[in-house]
C-alpha cells in the first residue's frame, strides 16, 4: 500500500482564498482585518517566520505591521506597548513572535494580550476555552492539522489518535480537539514507555515532537493517517519531519510530507484568526 498524500500546500491555498474573500466582504462594511507583529531582537529565523506572516497577509488583503524591536528592550517597555495595540480598535490581531530575549518572561508577555487579539491562541484563556470548548482562538498548527483531516473527509469519532509531543501549543491543543471530535486519545512523550505499543493501535498518529525519525514504518498500523508536524534537518541539511516518511508512506492510508504539510497550514491558519478576530469585533 502506498499512503496518498495530504497536499499543505493545496489546502492553505484554498484557505487563503477564502480568507481573501471574506475579507473583502468585511472591507465593503468599512472595516480592514489588521495584524500587528511584534518581534524582539534579531533572531533569523524568527525574522524569517516574521516576514512570512507579513507577505501571506498582505497578498490576502489583511494589513499586518511588523514592528521590530532591539533585544534589549525591556519588559514594561513591551507590556505598554501590547496594551496599547489591546486599546486600538483598528488592531485586530496581535502576535508577539517567540522566543523572546532571556530577559523576558514570555508568559507574562503572552498573558498581556488581549483574549480577543490572541490570534496564536497561546493565551490561557484561549486554553481554557479550548478545553471548556468554548469560542476563543484554537493554535495554529494543530488547528491546521485538524483542517487536513476535515479536508480528507476523515470522520474522527470513536477512532484512536495517538499525539505524540505534549508541547503548549501543539500536543496539548491537539489532544483536546482531537477530543472535542469523539476520538480516543492518547498524548505520548518523552517518558512514554513502549511508543510503538500505542501507535500500532492508532488510527491517526500526529508526530509532534521535533526529532527525526520518531515514527517509523514498524510503528505504524496498516490504513493509518499519519500527520508529520515535525521541521527538522537530515544529515544532508535538508528539511524533514518526526516521520520517516519513505518508510511509512508504504504503511499508511494518509501521510502529510514535510515540506508541504502542516507547515503551510500553520500559516494559514493564522490568517484565518486573524480574520475570525476582525469578524467578531465587527459583530
Ligand atoms: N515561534 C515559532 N512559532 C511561532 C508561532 O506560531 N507563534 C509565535 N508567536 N512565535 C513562534
Amino acid at each position: 500500500m502506498t499512503a496518498q498524500l495530504i497536499d499543505g500546500n493545496a489546502l492553505a491555498k484554498r484557505i487563503r482564498a477564502e480568507v481573501a474573500g471574506r475579507t473583502q466582504a468585511l472591507k465593503a462594511r468599512g472595516v480592514q482585518p489588521a495584524l500587528a507583529i511584534i518581534l524582539v531582537g534579531t533572531d533569523p529565523a524568527s525574522q524569517v517566520y516574521t516576514r512570512h506572516k507579513v507577505n501571506d497577509s498582505t497578498e490576502t488583503g489583511l494589513q499586518a505591521t511588523l514592528e521590530t524591536y532591539p533585544a534589549d528592550l525591556t519588559e514594561a517597555a513591551l507590556l505598554d506597548r501590547i496594551q496599547a495595540l489591546n486599546a486600538d480598535p483598528k488592531v485586530h490581531g496581535i502576535l508577539v513572535q517567540l522566543p523572546l530575549p532571556r530577559h523576558m518572561d514570555a508568559s507574562k508577555v503572552i498573558e498581556t494580550i488581549s483574549p480577543a487579539k490572541d490570534v496564536d491562541g497561546f493565551h490561557v484563556a484561549s486554553a481554557g476555552a479550548l478545553v471548556t470548548g468554548q469560542p476563543g482562538f484554537w493554535p495554529c498548527t494543530p488547528y491546521g492539522c485538524m483542517k487536513m483531516l476535515e479536508d480528507i473527509g476523515y470522520d474522527l469519532r470513536g477512532k484512536h489518535a495517538v499525539v505524540i509531543g505534549r508541547s503548549n501549543i501543539v500536543g496539548k491543543p491537539m489532544a483536546l480537539m482531537l477530543l472535542q471530535k469523539n476520538a480516543t486519545v492518547t498524548v505520548c512523550h518523552s517518558a512514554t514507555r513502549d511508543l510503538k505499543a500505542h501507535t500500532l493501535q492508532a488510527d491517526v498518529v500526529v508526530a509532534a515532537v521535533g526529532k527525526r525519525n520518531v515514527l517509523t514504518a514498524d510503528m505504524v498500523k496498516p490504513g493509518a493517517v499519519v500527520i508529520d508536524v515535525g521541521m527538522n534537518r537530515n544529515d544532508e541539511g535538508k528539511l524533514c519531519g518526526d516521520v520517516d516518511f519513505e518508510g511509512v508512506r508504504q504503511v499508511a492510508g494518509w501521510v502529510t510530507p514535510v515540506p508541504g504539510g502542516v507547515g503551510p497550514m500553520t500559516r494559514a491558519m493564522l490568517l484565518v484568526n486573524t480574520l475570525e478576530a476582525a469578524e467578531r469585533a465587527a459583530g
